[in-house]
C-alpha cells in the first residue's frame, strides 16, 4: 500500500518518521504525504549537502519528478510534504520555528498573501529575468513558472464552438440551465477566478453571477478532473476549468472529442481570467542555501519546460514552446488585473463566496 501510486515509477525511499519540532510539539506530519526522495546519503556522517524541505500545494503527482531529479542531481535529500490548500496556513503558523524552505503553489494569490504576511524572503537567481514582471514578487521572493487559463471546455458532439456562450458572465443566464458543470467553491481556481470577478465587476455584480450559476449548474464538482470526464462523457455540454484539462482530455483513449472556448475575448470584454503556478523562498528556511540552489535549478530552461509539462500548463517564459497544441499566452487576450492583487483577497474571497452562497467544500 505505501506509496503504491508511484510503485515501480519513483525511486521513492520509504517515508520519514514523525517529525519532532521544537522538542515540545510533536507534529504528526502525514506520513503517507510526506516522502524523502534522495539517494542514501554516502557517508551519513552529517555532513554533505543536506537536505531541502517543500510544502507544497501542488498536486503531486506534477511536483514528485522534479523534486527527485533535484535530489539526483544534487545529492540534496528532498523532503516533500505534500499538503494542498492547507499548505498555506502551515506556513503562517510555523512562522516562529520556520519547517519548509521552498513553497510550491498553484495559486499566485496563496504566493503573495505569504510574501505580504512577511513569511517569504527575496532572492536574485540567475534566470530570473526569464519571467516577465508580471509573474513575479518585485524582490523574487516569489516567481512563477507556468500559466493557467480559464476556459471552458464543451463535449463537440453537444455543441458547436459558435452556439457556446463567449463570455463567462453568460453562464448566470437562464439559457445555460443544467447544461454546464462548475467545481466547488472552495477549489483554488474557482477562488482565484472569483477574486479576478469581483476585481472587474465588483462585489454585488459578482454575487449576483455566483447565485445565477448555482441555480443553472448542472452539477458541482469536486474538482476539475470530474468535470473534464463529464464533459467528455457527454453528461454536460461544456465546463469551466483550467486550460490543462482540456489537453488532459483529448489524451483519453476516449471521450475525447471536446474543444475549448477562451471567453471574454471581445473589444470591450475582460479577457480570459489567468492565474500561475511557481515557487517560493520561505523567511527563515532552515536550509536557505539548498533553498537558493533549487530556486536556481528550476529556473534553468530544461527545468521550467518541466513543471509547466508535467501539467500541461503554459510557461510563462515565452522562449519555452507550449506544450502540444496549447494556445500561449501571448495568443489570446488576458484579464487586466495585476496577479499580485490576489495576494490582498486571499482569504477574503473564500467568505465572500460562502456569503453568496456557493459551499466551499460538497457536502
Ligand atoms: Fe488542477
Amino acid at each position: 500500500m505505501r506509496n503504491s501510486r508511484f510503485a515501480g515509477r519513483l525511486p521513492y525511499r520509504r517515508p520519514l518518521p514523525t517529525v519532532v519540532i521544537g522538542g515540545m510539539i510533536a507534529v504528526l506530519i502525514s506520513l503517507v504525504a510526506l516522502v524523502s526522495c534522495a539517494r542514501p546519503a554516502a557517508g551519513g556522517s552529517g555532513e554533505g549537502p543536506g537536505e531541502l524541505v517543500v510544502y507544497s500545494a501542488r498536486n503531486e503527482q506534477f511536483v514528485d519528478p522534479l523534486l527527485h531529479r533535484f535530489a539526483e542531481e544534487t545529492g540534496i535529500t528532498v523532503r516533500a510534504l505534500h499538503a494542498g490548500g492547507s499548505a498555506v496556513n502551515r506556513i503562517v503558523e510555523e512562522s516562529r520555528n520556520v519547517q519548509a524552505d521552498i513553497f510550491i503553489s498553484n495559486d499566485v494569490g496563496a504566493l503573495e498573501y505569504l510574501r505580504m504576511g512577511g513569511h517569504l524572503q527575496g532572492f536574485e537567481p540567475e534566470g530570473i529575468e526569464s519571467i516577465d514582471p508580471r509573474y513575479r514578487a518585485a524582490d523574487h521572493s516569489w516567481f512563477a513558472l507556468s500559466a493557467r487559463t480559464r476556459v471552458l471546455m464543451y463535449n463537440k458532439d453537444l455543441i458547436t464552438d459558435e452556439a457556446m456562450p463567449q463570455t463567462i458572465w453568460e453562464l448566470a443566464n437562464p439559457t445555460w440551465a443544467g447544461q454546464f458543470a462548475i467545481t466547488r467553491g472552495g477549489n483554488g481556481s474557482m477562488i482565484a477566478h472569483i477574486s479576478a470577478l469581483r476585481y472587474e465587476w465588483g462585489d454585488s455584480k459578482t454575487a449576483q453571477w455566483i447565485a445565477g450559476v448555482m441555480e443553472n449548474a448542472g452539477a458541482i464538482m469536486q474538482g476539475h478532473g470530474d468535470i473534464r470526464r463529464a464533459v467528455g462523457g457527454g453528461e454536460f455540454a461544456f465546463g469551466l476549468v483550467n486550460n490543462y484539462y482540456y489537453h488532459q482530455q483529448l489524451l483519453e483513449p476516449t471521450h475525447n472529442n471536446v474543444g475549448v472556448l477562451y471567453p471574454d475575448q471581445g473589444e470591450d470584454e475582460m479577457g480570459a481570467v489567468v492565474n500561475a503556478a511557481g515557487v517560493a523562498f520561505v523567511a527563515g528556511a532552515p536550509n536557505a542555501e539548498n533553498a537558493r540552489r533549487f530556486l536556481t535549478w528550476i529556473l534553468r530552461p530544461e527545468n521550467q519546460r518541466e513543471f509547466s509539462y508535467a501539467s500541461m500548463e503554459v510557461p510563462i517564459n515565452p522562449s519555452i514552446e507550449a506544450v502540444g497544441e496549447a494556445a500561449a499566452i501571448s495568443n489570446y487576450k488576458v484579464h487586466s488585473m495585476p496577479l499580485d492583487r490576489l495576494g490582498e483577497v486571499f482569504e477574503d474571497t473564500r467568505e465572500f463566496i460562502e456569503r453568496a452562497g456557493l459551499a466551499l467544500e460538497l457536502r
